[in-house]
Protein backbone atom coordinates (compact mmCIF):
# COMPACT_ATOMS: atom_id res chain seq x y z
CA UNK A 1 0.00 0.00 0.00
CA UNK A 2 2.95 2.63 0.96
CA UNK A 3 5.87 3.11 -0.99
CA UNK A 4 8.91 0.73 0.12
CA UNK A 5 11.47 3.35 -0.45
CA UNK A 6 13.37 5.32 2.36
CA UNK A 7 11.54 8.46 2.98
CA UNK A 8 11.60 11.55 5.93
CA UNK A 9 11.18 11.07 9.76
CA UNK A 10 7.18 12.71 9.87
CA UNK A 11 6.68 14.95 12.94
CA UNK A 12 2.99 15.30 14.15
CA UNK A 13 1.01 17.78 15.86
CA UNK A 14 -2.06 19.23 16.51
CA UNK A 15 -1.00 22.58 15.64
CA UNK A 16 2.47 24.36 15.78
CA UNK A 17 3.40 22.49 18.87
CA UNK A 18 5.19 19.95 17.77
CA UNK A 19 7.59 22.70 16.13
CA UNK A 20 9.61 22.97 19.43
CA UNK A 21 10.18 19.30 19.03
CA UNK A 22 11.06 19.58 15.42
CA UNK A 23 13.55 22.29 15.93
CA UNK A 24 15.30 20.26 18.42
CA UNK A 25 15.26 17.36 16.12
CA UNK A 26 16.43 18.69 13.55
CA UNK A 27 19.40 20.96 15.28
CA UNK A 28 20.83 17.71 16.78
CA UNK A 29 20.19 15.84 13.16
CA UNK A 30 20.34 18.28 10.51
CA UNK A 31 21.17 15.67 7.57
CA UNK A 32 18.03 14.08 7.91
CA UNK A 33 14.89 14.75 5.74
CA UNK A 34 11.64 15.52 7.73
CA UNK A 35 7.32 16.21 6.74
CA UNK A 36 5.98 18.33 9.65
CA UNK A 37 2.15 17.66 9.65
CA UNK A 38 -0.04 20.26 11.96
CA UNK A 39 -3.64 19.36 12.10
CA UNK A 40 -4.48 23.13 12.59
CA UNK A 41 -8.01 22.70 11.60
CA UNK A 42 -9.28 20.82 14.20
CA UNK A 43 -6.48 21.79 17.11
CA UNK A 44 -7.01 21.50 19.85
CA UNK A 45 -7.06 18.11 20.55
CA UNK A 46 -6.56 18.55 24.62
CA UNK A 47 -10.06 18.45 25.45
CA UNK A 48 -11.34 15.68 22.62
CA UNK A 49 -12.10 12.03 23.76
CA UNK A 50 -9.98 9.09 22.93
CA UNK A 51 -11.80 8.13 20.22
CA UNK A 52 -11.63 11.16 18.19
CA UNK A 53 -7.72 11.91 19.12
CA UNK A 54 -7.70 8.44 17.91
CA UNK A 55 -8.92 9.29 14.85
CA UNK A 56 -7.78 12.27 14.13
CA UNK A 57 -4.16 11.00 14.79
CA UNK A 58 -4.39 7.86 12.47
CA UNK A 59 -5.16 10.12 10.01
CA UNK A 60 -2.26 12.21 9.96
CA UNK A 61 -0.61 9.08 10.36
CA UNK A 62 -1.22 7.22 7.19
CA UNK A 63 -1.36 10.41 5.32
CA UNK A 64 2.53 10.81 6.57
CA UNK A 65 3.29 7.16 5.43
CA UNK A 66 1.73 7.70 2.20
CA UNK A 67 3.91 10.74 1.55
CA UNK A 68 7.06 8.20 1.97
CA UNK A 69 7.64 8.55 5.65
CA UNK A 70 9.13 5.28 7.51
CA UNK A 71 9.02 6.69 11.07
CA UNK A 72 6.55 8.75 12.56
CA UNK A 73 7.26 11.05 16.09
CA UNK A 74 3.88 12.24 17.26
CA UNK A 75 5.29 15.30 18.51
CA UNK A 76 2.44 15.74 20.70
CA UNK A 77 1.56 14.56 24.48
CA UNK A 78 -2.25 14.52 24.03
CA UNK A 79 -1.87 12.24 20.70
CA UNK A 80 0.74 10.30 22.61
CA UNK A 81 -1.22 9.51 25.34
CA UNK A 82 -4.06 8.84 23.49
CA UNK A 83 -3.84 7.49 20.36
CA UNK A 84 0.30 5.93 20.54
CA UNK A 85 -0.34 2.62 21.79
CA UNK A 86 -3.59 1.56 20.03
CA UNK A 87 -1.87 2.94 16.58
CA UNK A 88 1.47 0.68 17.55
CA UNK A 89 -0.70 -2.54 18.76
CA UNK A 90 -3.87 -2.67 16.24
CA UNK A 91 -3.19 0.01 13.07
CA UNK A 92 1.15 -0.65 12.17
CA UNK A 93 0.69 -4.33 11.90
CA UNK A 94 -2.13 -4.25 9.62
CA UNK A 95 -0.75 -0.97 7.69
CA UNK A 96 2.88 -1.97 7.52
CA UNK A 97 4.71 -3.67 10.21
CA UNK A 98 7.87 -2.27 9.36
CA UNK A 99 7.24 1.00 9.73
CA UNK A 100 7.71 2.40 13.17
CA UNK A 101 5.42 5.47 15.19
CA UNK A 102 6.86 6.78 18.32
CA UNK A 103 5.30 9.27 21.28
CA UNK A 104 7.36 12.22 23.46
CA UNK A 105 6.19 10.77 27.03
CA UNK A 106 8.06 7.62 27.40
CA UNK A 107 11.44 10.21 26.49
CA UNK A 108 10.52 12.45 29.33
CA UNK A 109 9.47 10.08 31.37
CA UNK A 110 12.93 8.39 31.28
CA UNK A 111 14.86 11.61 32.34
CA UNK A 112 11.94 13.13 35.42
CA UNK A 113 14.36 11.14 38.11
CA UNK A 114 17.67 12.72 37.40
CA UNK A 115 15.93 16.00 37.35
CA UNK A 116 14.32 16.05 40.71
CA UNK A 117 16.35 16.13 43.85
CA UNK A 118 12.45 15.86 46.20
CA UNK A 119 11.02 13.33 43.69
CA UNK A 120 8.21 15.13 43.96
CA UNK A 121 7.64 16.00 40.40
CA UNK A 122 4.92 18.22 38.44
CA UNK A 123 3.80 17.47 34.96
CA UNK A 124 1.74 20.54 33.25
CA UNK A 125 -0.35 19.54 30.22
CA UNK A 126 -3.51 19.49 28.45
CA UNK A 127 -6.78 17.91 30.19
CA UNK A 128 -6.61 14.78 27.68
CA UNK A 129 -2.81 14.63 28.95
CA UNK A 130 -3.62 14.46 32.49
CA UNK A 131 -6.96 13.33 32.57
CA UNK A 132 -5.31 9.73 30.68
CA UNK A 133 -2.61 9.50 33.76
CA UNK A 134 -0.27 8.75 31.02
CA UNK A 135 2.13 10.38 32.60
CA UNK A 136 1.75 9.02 36.14
CA UNK A 137 1.59 5.26 34.69
CA UNK A 138 5.03 5.68 33.13
CA UNK A 139 6.91 7.35 36.08
CA UNK A 140 4.71 4.98 38.59
CA UNK A 141 5.96 2.01 36.32
CA UNK A 142 9.66 3.33 35.80
CA UNK A 143 10.10 5.68 38.97
CA UNK A 144 8.01 3.94 41.70
CA UNK A 145 9.64 6.38 44.41
CA UNK A 146 8.48 9.74 42.57
CA UNK A 147 5.29 11.56 43.38
CA UNK A 148 3.24 12.88 40.55
CA UNK A 149 0.95 15.37 40.52
CA UNK A 150 -0.53 16.70 36.98
CA UNK A 151 -2.65 20.17 36.61
CA UNK A 152 -4.49 20.48 33.39
CA UNK A 153 -3.93 24.30 32.06
CA UNK A 154 -6.85 23.90 29.33
CA UNK A 155 -5.91 27.77 28.34
CA UNK A 156 -2.22 27.51 27.68
CA UNK A 157 -2.60 25.84 23.89
CA UNK A 158 -5.22 28.73 22.91
CA UNK A 159 -3.10 30.99 23.88
CA UNK A 160 0.01 29.47 22.22
CA UNK A 161 -1.81 29.16 18.95
CA UNK A 162 -3.63 32.60 18.68
CA UNK A 163 0.11 34.13 19.70
CA UNK A 164 -1.52 35.44 23.13
CA UNK A 165 1.54 34.08 25.07
CA UNK A 166 2.82 36.99 26.15
CA UNK A 167 -0.57 38.82 26.95
CA UNK A 168 -2.24 40.10 30.32
CA UNK A 169 -4.38 36.27 29.89
CA UNK A 170 -1.44 34.75 29.56
CA UNK A 171 -0.01 36.18 32.85
CA UNK A 172 -3.55 35.62 34.88
CA UNK A 173 -3.68 31.54 33.21
CA UNK A 174 -0.13 30.42 33.98
CA UNK A 175 -0.14 31.99 37.35
CA UNK A 176 -3.43 30.54 38.58
CA UNK A 177 -2.03 26.46 37.28
CA UNK A 178 1.10 27.13 39.03
CA UNK A 179 -0.24 28.00 42.38
CA UNK A 180 -2.83 25.75 42.49
CA UNK A 181 -0.33 22.79 41.36
CA UNK A 182 2.53 23.95 44.04
CA UNK A 183 -0.29 24.39 46.81
CA UNK A 184 -1.58 20.62 45.93
CA UNK A 185 2.00 19.52 46.04
CA UNK A 186 4.47 21.76 48.00
CA UNK A 187 7.31 20.18 47.88
CA UNK A 188 7.51 19.95 43.83
CA UNK A 189 10.99 21.07 42.86
CA UNK A 190 10.28 19.74 39.18
CA UNK A 191 7.90 20.97 36.48
CA UNK A 192 7.38 19.10 32.90
CA UNK A 193 6.17 21.31 30.05
CA UNK A 194 3.88 17.88 29.05
CA UNK A 195 2.79 19.61 26.66
CA UNK A 196 4.90 20.67 22.94
CA UNK A 197 3.17 23.75 22.63
CA UNK A 198 4.34 25.39 26.28
CA UNK A 199 7.81 26.07 25.76
CA UNK A 200 6.73 28.94 24.23
CA UNK A 201 5.51 30.24 27.44
CA UNK A 202 8.57 29.72 29.24
CA UNK A 203 9.16 33.29 30.10
CA UNK A 204 6.08 33.81 31.74
CA UNK A 205 6.11 30.64 33.73
CA UNK A 206 9.59 31.38 35.04
CA UNK A 207 7.96 35.20 35.79
CA UNK A 208 5.47 33.01 38.52
CA UNK A 209 7.82 30.45 39.16
CA UNK A 210 9.37 30.21 43.26
CA UNK A 211 12.93 30.07 43.28
CA UNK A 212 14.46 26.25 43.46
CA UNK A 213 12.23 25.16 40.86
CA UNK A 214 13.36 23.43 37.20
CA UNK A 215 11.29 23.58 34.31
CA UNK A 216 11.85 20.94 32.39
CA UNK A 217 10.88 21.00 28.31
CA UNK A 218 11.38 17.78 26.31
CA UNK A 219 12.29 18.48 23.14
CA UNK A 220 15.97 17.95 23.14
CA UNK A 221 15.16 14.74 25.53
CA UNK A 222 13.16 13.18 22.73
CA UNK A 223 15.62 14.70 19.97
CA UNK A 224 18.53 12.83 21.95
CA UNK A 225 16.01 9.57 22.28
CA UNK A 226 15.10 9.63 18.48
CA UNK A 227 19.00 9.31 17.86
CA UNK A 228 19.50 6.69 20.63
CA UNK A 229 16.38 5.02 18.83
CA UNK A 230 17.80 4.67 15.48
CA UNK A 231 21.63 3.76 16.24
CA UNK A 232 20.26 1.00 18.05
CA UNK A 233 17.56 0.10 14.98
CA UNK A 234 20.24 0.30 12.00
CA UNK A 235 17.68 -1.42 9.72
CA UNK A 236 14.88 2.16 10.18
CA UNK A 237 18.12 4.23 9.98
CA UNK A 238 18.51 2.82 6.46
CA UNK A 239 15.04 3.51 5.51
CA UNK A 240 15.59 7.09 6.31
CA UNK A 241 16.88 9.98 3.49
CA UNK A 242 19.05 12.77 4.22
CA UNK A 243 19.39 15.50 2.15
CA UNK A 244 18.96 18.37 4.90
CA UNK A 245 15.26 18.58 3.34
CA UNK A 246 11.98 19.82 5.34
CA UNK A 247 8.43 19.94 3.98
CA UNK A 248 5.71 21.39 6.07
CA UNK A 249 1.91 20.51 5.90
CA UNK A 250 -1.02 22.15 7.91
CA UNK A 251 -4.50 21.16 7.61
CA UNK A 252 -5.45 25.31 8.02
CA UNK A 253 -4.05 28.60 6.21
CA UNK A 254 -0.60 27.92 4.65
CA UNK A 255 0.27 31.53 5.21
CA UNK A 256 -1.67 31.47 8.44
CA UNK A 257 1.31 28.27 9.32
CA UNK A 258 4.04 30.49 7.61
CA UNK A 259 3.39 33.51 9.85
CA UNK A 260 2.98 31.57 12.94
CA UNK A 261 6.05 29.42 12.43
CA UNK A 262 8.28 31.86 12.13
CA UNK A 263 7.75 32.29 16.03
CA UNK A 264 8.88 29.11 16.45
CA UNK A 265 11.36 28.19 14.16
CA UNK A 266 13.06 32.05 13.99
CA UNK A 267 12.63 31.54 9.79
CA UNK A 268 10.11 31.79 7.54
CA UNK A 269 9.37 28.54 5.88
CA UNK A 270 7.09 27.73 2.92
CA UNK A 271 4.12 25.69 3.80
CA UNK A 272 1.24 23.28 2.13
CA UNK A 273 -2.24 23.08 3.09
CA UNK A 274 -3.43 19.22 2.76
CA UNK A 275 -6.83 17.62 4.00
CA UNK A 276 -6.42 14.42 6.08
CA UNK A 277 -9.98 13.77 6.46
N1 LIG B 1 0.95 20.18 21.56
C1 LIG B 1 0.04 19.23 22.03
C2 LIG B 1 0.49 18.41 23.19
O1 LIG B 1 1.69 18.23 23.31
C3 LIG B 1 -1.38 19.34 21.74
C4 LIG B 1 -2.17 20.35 22.33
C5 LIG B 1 -3.60 20.37 21.89
O2 LIG B 1 -3.86 20.25 20.68
O3 LIG B 1 -4.46 20.51 22.76
O4 LIG B 1 -0.28 17.92 23.96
Amino acid sequence: MFSQQPGPIGIFDSGYGGLTVFDKIRESMPDYDYIYLGDNARTPYGPRSFEVVYRFTRQAVIKLFSEGCQLVILACNTASAKALRTIQQRDLPELDPDRRVLGVIRPTVERTDQVSSTKHIGILGTSGTISSQSYSMEIEKMFPHITVTGEACPMWVPLVENNEFDSPGADYFVKKHLDHILSVDPQIDTLVLGCTHYPLLTDKIRQYLPEGITLFAQGEYVAESLKDYLKRHPEMDRKLTRRGECRFMTTESADKFTEAASVFLKDRIEVEQISID
